[in-house]
């Protein structure tokens, strides 16, 4: 028997178990569901919710109790000013990261105008690359993951948001990448170290690994990144890393001693050491 939008939301109130926000994740399942917003949902709540509709929705609630994230369950996620298709093939991208994203553009004004080549490492969804795309059309964004699945993803994201300017690669960080060339090289890469009890469960059983492990107590990729770029980064250019709550003291340390300058940390909007940013002078030129 058909039951009204209020009572079919109410249902959700089994996510209690699992969800600290089980109420916006029930309306997020009912909008996704009836191709409507969620205030729609609370300016019509006695109207009828149809039987496959209902079914559909019992069947997202099934998927959130056994842990699974709300975004894949829909398909999608926002992101600074549009919408990401997102599925296991990536990690979800988090609100945090759009701090990166800041910064890169504050900093990209220095290019005064002109076309940059800026390269986004492990770019999962293309979350970052799209970001910088959509608001510099004139930079080239060369967007690089080493998993195939993640790189689809980031293709049709791309082509969704009628990018032209980013270019894909299949590859490991700076491999292949030519040398001397980048304006500004970003990176969100995995930063938790194998073990870690901090991850929510339901992150490590549904999101890739490779998207968040790194070896040497999780800094092995963004160590790895700090050593290449210096190759691919040419004359006055900049370095921008997203990292670990407790690891912003130790890739400070790295990047001086690797020749960096300019070196700055700054906290996320929950207060959280979460990026770095470093300038690279090149006063070594890196010829083939
Ligand atoms: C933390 S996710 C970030 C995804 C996306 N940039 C974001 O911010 O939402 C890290 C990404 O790095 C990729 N990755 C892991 N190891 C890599 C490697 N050696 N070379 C290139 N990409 C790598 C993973 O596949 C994953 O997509």
């Amino acid at each position: 028997m058909p039951i009204s939008i209020k009572q079919t939301l109410a249902r959700g109130e089994c996510l209690q178990e699992v969800s600290e926000s089980w109420k916006l994740d029930a309306e997020l399942f009912l909008s996704h569901e009836l191709g409507t917003t969620r205030e729609y949902l609370y300016s019509r709540p006695n109207e009828l919710v149809g039987e496959e509709h209902l079914e559909s929705y019992e069947k997202y609630l099934e998927r959130r109790m056994a842990g699974e994230p709300v975004a894949y369950i829909i398909g999608h996620k926002n992101f600074w000013n549009f919408k990401l298709r997102v599925d296991k093939r990536a990690l979800i991208p988090r609100p945090e990261t759009e701090l990166l994203v800041e910064k890169a553009l504050e900093l990209g004004r220095h290019f005064d105008g002109r076309g940059a080549n800026i390269a986004d490492l492990g770019t999962g969804t293309g979350a970052i690359a799209i970001a910088l795309a959509l608001s510099n059309p004139g930079w080239q964004i060369t967007a690089v993951d080493i998993s195939q699945g993640a790189l689809q993803l980031a293709r049709t994201n791309a082509l969704k948001q009628r990018t032209n300017n980013i270019e894909f690669r299949l590859a490991s960080w700076c491999d292949g990448l030519a040398l001397n060339k980048y304006d500004m090289v970003v990176a969100n890469p995995p930063y938790v170290k194998p073990g870690d009890n901090c991850l929510e469960k339901s992150v490590l059983l549904f999101e890739p690994a490779i998207a968040l492990i790194a070896d040497n107590t999780g800094l092995g990729s963004l160590q790895q990144i700090i050593l290449q770029s210096k190759k691919v980064l040419k004359k006055d250019s900049w370095l921008l890393l997203e990292h670990g709550f407790d690891q912003q003291a130790r890739l400070k340390a790295l990047l001086l001693r690797e020749g960096y300058d300019s070196v700055s940390g700054y906290k996320d909007y929950s207060g959280i050491d979460r990026l770095i940013c470093a300038h690279w002078s090149a006063t070594q030129q890196y010829i083939e």
